[in-house]
């Protein structure tokens, strides 16, 4: 395939930053996203030009580094992450747009490199459990109903991408806080800070500069791992619990 791209470059934060266009040949299908760009960056080298910065690490799914917005969709057409999209989804000739996240919460770096931390500082005011050092207890000596279990599994495949506050008109991160907080409220080991754990996070999301949530699903219907909305309601019923209880 042979591929027009409109990249967003930026030398650094201070930067105005503006697109430019490249012409990139010789592209598989079976390419990942990122493989492409890899490609791309190896053509510039060879020119002496400046390589894209962008983000990635495992390359399959898991981190949740990757994060680009491909014609205007976080992570691209399809629902995976970046690193997981294949150059299938495109055809010989297109023009394809690649731009970062956008959201006041995520300043750029450098090109296509956002500053994400915001997401690790909301972990850090609550997103844990507390437990015991020591050996690990019997596994049985804690029974889980196996409903709450395969809920908290389900929402614990969030891997803090950010791809929701990027899809979000509000800049919101209503959708990672209620799959952190729904993970850990569904667990036995999660309920003795179940109330401080969410007025703590939901305190620093907003800290942080994150948008309020007004139920426009762009999030849920971005998000890769298919984190449903309703872990939105499960924040706001344990958020309304909490003030109750003079949290
Ligand atoms: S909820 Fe989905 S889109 Fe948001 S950070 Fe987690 S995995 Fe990424
Ligand atoms: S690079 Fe790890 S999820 Fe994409």
């Amino acid at each position: 395939m042979n591929l027009t791209l409109k990249i967003w470059r930026q030398a650094n934060a201070q930067d105005k930053g503006r697109i430019h266009t490249y012409e990139v040949a010789g592209i598989s299908e079976d390419m990942s996203f990122l493989e492409m760009l890899d490609v791309l960056n190896e053509q510039l080298n060879e020119l002496g030009e400046e390589p894209i910065a962008f983000d990635s690490d495992c390359r399959e799914g898991i981190c949740g580094t990757c994060s680009l917005m491909i014609n205007g969709e976080p992570h691209g057409p399809e629902v995976t992450t970046t690193c997981q999209l294949h150059m299938r989804s495109f055809k010989d000739g297109d023009t394809i747009t690649i731009e970062p996240w956008r959201s006041s919460a995520f300043p750029v770096l450098r090109d296509l490199c956002v500053d994400r931390s915001a997401l690790d500082r909301i972990i850090q005011s609550g997103g844990y459990i507390s437990a015991n050092t020591g050996s690990a207890p019997e596994a049985n000596s804690v029974p889980v109903p196996r409903d709450d279990a395969v809920r908290a599994f389900n929402v614990a495949t969030c891997i803090q991408c950010g791809a929701c506050v990027a899809a979000c008109p509000n800049g919101s991160a209503s959708l990672f806080l209620g799959a952190k907080i729904t993970h850990l409220g569904e667990l036995p080991q999660g309920q003795p800070e179940r109330w401080s754990r969410v007025v703590d996070m939901t305190a620093q999301h907003d800290h942080e500069g994150f948008g309020g949530c007004t139920n426009i699903g762009e999030c849920a219907a971005a998000c890769p791992k298919e984190i449903p909305l309703d872990v939105i309601s499960q924040l706001n019923k344990d958020l309304r619990t909490a003030m109750r209880h003079g949290h």
